[in-house]
């Protein structure tokens, strides 16, 4: 209810000026510390799954806070889960997928036997911003034949068009945040 959703979003701390100069940072952190925000946390994003629990297989957490989110989404809904590492992480052999940044690249990598072809994949973060992260884990995704139901995001940056680059998925977001 939307008392619920108050307290969700008065758990989330925002941070000025970090990690740099005019980035004001949403932290969801404390909303893990807190036993009734935690709860309420997972309940909401599996009312607000953009797809059905039944079209998909397995869940997607991306390093590092999709893997805090996650394992506690799949073990909810009997499904198991894949870390989707960035670069350098894991032993050979990988798989990778490269995304630009405001500066430079970065990658996101899984181990090239962790998703079997057709395999339906629903992909989780903390946060969406640019979407970058978010596109290249799906790229991924298909790269190794499976195929992406969807985005469960606790948190949207509004006025990113984050999700505007995901158009062509399911797509949830709890909190959408200025
Ligand atoms: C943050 C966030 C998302 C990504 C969103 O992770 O948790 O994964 O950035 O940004 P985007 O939509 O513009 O791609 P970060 O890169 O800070 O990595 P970390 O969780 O490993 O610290
Ligand atoms: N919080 C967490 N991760 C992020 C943010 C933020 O505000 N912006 C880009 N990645």
């Amino acid at each position: 209810d939307s008392e619920d959703a108050d307290y969700l979003i008065s758990l989330v701390r925002s941070i000025p000026d970090f990690p740099k100069a005019g980035i004001l940072f949403r932290d969801f952190m404390p909303v893990l510390a807190d036993a009734r925000g935690l709860k309420l946390l997972i309940d909401a994003l599996i009312a607000a799954l953009p797809v059905a629990a039944d079209e998909f297989d397995v869940v997607a957490g991306l390093e590092a806070r999709g893997f805090l989110i996650g394992p506690a989404l799949a073990a909810r809904l009997g499904k198991g889960f894949l870390a989707v590492r960035k670069a350098g992480k894991l032993p050979p052999e990988t798989v990778s997928e490269e995304y630009t940044l405001e500066y430079g690249k970065a990658a996101v990598e899984v181990e090239t036997t962790a998703i079997k072809s057709g395999d339906r994949v629903l992909i989780v973060d903390d946060l969406i911003a640019t979407g970058g992260t978010a596109k290249a884990a799906a790229d991924l995704i298909e790269r190794c034949q499976g195929t992406v139901a969807g985005f469960s995001f606790v948190m949207e940056l509004s006025g990113l068009e984050g999700v505007e680059n995901l158009s062509q998925y399911p797509c949830s977001a709890l909190m959408i945040m200025p």
